[in-house]
């Protein structure tokens, strides 16, 4: 999918033109994972994979999607908005309007055809790109004046409330956010944030992807984050000046560690040690000290496979088979867990070789095709036929 099939699709389906034309993309996390939910940092991008909308107003208040890829439409003809049982997409489509709605924003009537060449269940955020891109195109069409922030938050809300899934803040932000051969830095305990230059010309990133979705992820992410509370909850008695997690010291928690359950010390552990992770990696990318960022990543993947539990055997092995190759400077899962991707940090050019060690590992270990995505980093949503 691109710009211009976007644009033809929608023209074939509906005969006229669409108004706008915009581009959601995908994203990737260097580091910091499963924190976003715990007041800590993160270090997103968006990506060279993305979802497209071709929108037009209506003149009355009738909701059409069109999902290209699927084939399959959506319409509620008063604009009324009921969650779906059987197209499952649609929620994530109607989810931020009905949020919007709550806040008196009333957008009117819309037809909306999208595709997308963010690979599904890959863990790359393609329900956060779908969210948040259609709320950003809303915004240009009806001029409901919402900041890009305003976006992020409204299409967390729609994930979080409408669809279920009791997600943080990170993938609506890096797709909105994203910018350009730039990583940033959100600190998620206030919103701050920072781009860090990730340019280097000698080092690639390299998705693998598992091909596996385990069941049940939505609900031991939900798990993951009721577990935190726990522990949270327990630290914040002995200590009343701790908000978040973020605010708990290794020193802290190993005084304390009797009081937990040893399930929410792991957790706690996790989560602790990965939030100053994320400050000693941007530390590493001022510096373009790539050994010490592939180092942390290891790391990271460690602790989510042991202290957070929410790796697989697939991703561990694709991790284990890309620490035998010297030219990989870190590896590990990548996003929520139970599948999806693995990311790795890779020098330029030892990547074909990579490739092809990954993919006939994978071939001999799980006779499974691996496929494998090398990204760049690009702007976050944006609209493509020059009205801003
Ligand atoms: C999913 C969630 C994010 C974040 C990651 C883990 O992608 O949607 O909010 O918690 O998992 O870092």
């Amino acid at each position: 999918m691109d710009n211009i099939n976007i644009q033809q699709t929608f023209s074939t389906v509906l005969g006229q033109k669409p108004e706008i034309i915009v581009r959601a993309p995908g994203r990737i996390n260097l580091i910091g994972e499963h924190t976003d939910y715990n007041a800590g940092y993160v270090l997103p991008g968006a990506i060279d994979k993305a979802i497209w909308f071709a929108a037009s107003k209506r003149t009355d208040q009738a909701l059409h999607f069109y999902a290209a890829d699927l084939e399959e439409s959506f319409t509620s003809e008063n604009g009324e908005v009921i969650f779906q049982r059987e197209k499952t997409w649609a929620n994530y489509l109607l989810g931020v309007i009905s949020e919007a709605r709550k806040d008196g924003i009333q957008p009117g009537g819309i037809n909306v055809v999208f595709g997308s060449d963010i690979p599904l269940g890959a863990g790359l955020s393609s329900s956060a790109a779908l969210e948040s891109g259609v709320l950003f195109l809303l915004n240009e069409l009806y001029q409901l004046g919402l900041s890009r922030m305003d976006i992020v938050k409204l299409a967390q809300r729609g994930e979080n409330e409408f669809v279920g899934m009791k997600c943080g803040i990170m993938d609506m932000f890096a797709s909105v956010m994203g910018r350009e051969n730039h990583v940033v830095r959100l600190d998620c305990r206030n919103l701050q944030y920072d781009y860090f230059p990730f340019d280097a010309p000698d080092v690639s990133l390299v998705l693998c992807d598992s091909g596996v979705k385990h069941a049940l992820v939505d609900s031991e992410y939900n798990t993951r984050r009721t577990e935190c509370e726990e522990g949270l909850r327990i630290l914040q008695s002995l200590d009343d000046s701790i908000q978040s997690l973020r605010d708990v010291t290794p020193e802290f928690l190993s005084r304390h560690a009797a009081r937990l359950s040893p399930i929410v010390l792991q957790r706690c552990t996790y989560v602790v040690e990965e939030i100053r992770r994320v400050e000693q990696a941007c530390e590493a990318l001022m510096h373009n000290d790539m050994t010490s960022l592939g180092k942390l990543m290891y790391e990271t993947h460690e602790g989510l496979q042991h202290n957070y539990q929410v790796s697989c055997p697939e991703m561990d092995f694709l991790v284990e088979e890309a620490r035998k190759n010297p030219a990989v400077l870190g590896a590990r899962m990548m996003g929520g867990g139970f599948g999806g991707c693995t990311i790795n940090l890779v020098k330029k050019e030892a990547v074909p070789g990579f490739i092809a060690q990954m993919q006939a590992a994978y071939l001999e270990k799980y006779q499974l095709n691996l496929k494998t995505y090398p990204v760049q980093l690009t702007n976050g949503t944006e609209v493509l036929n020059g009205r801003r």
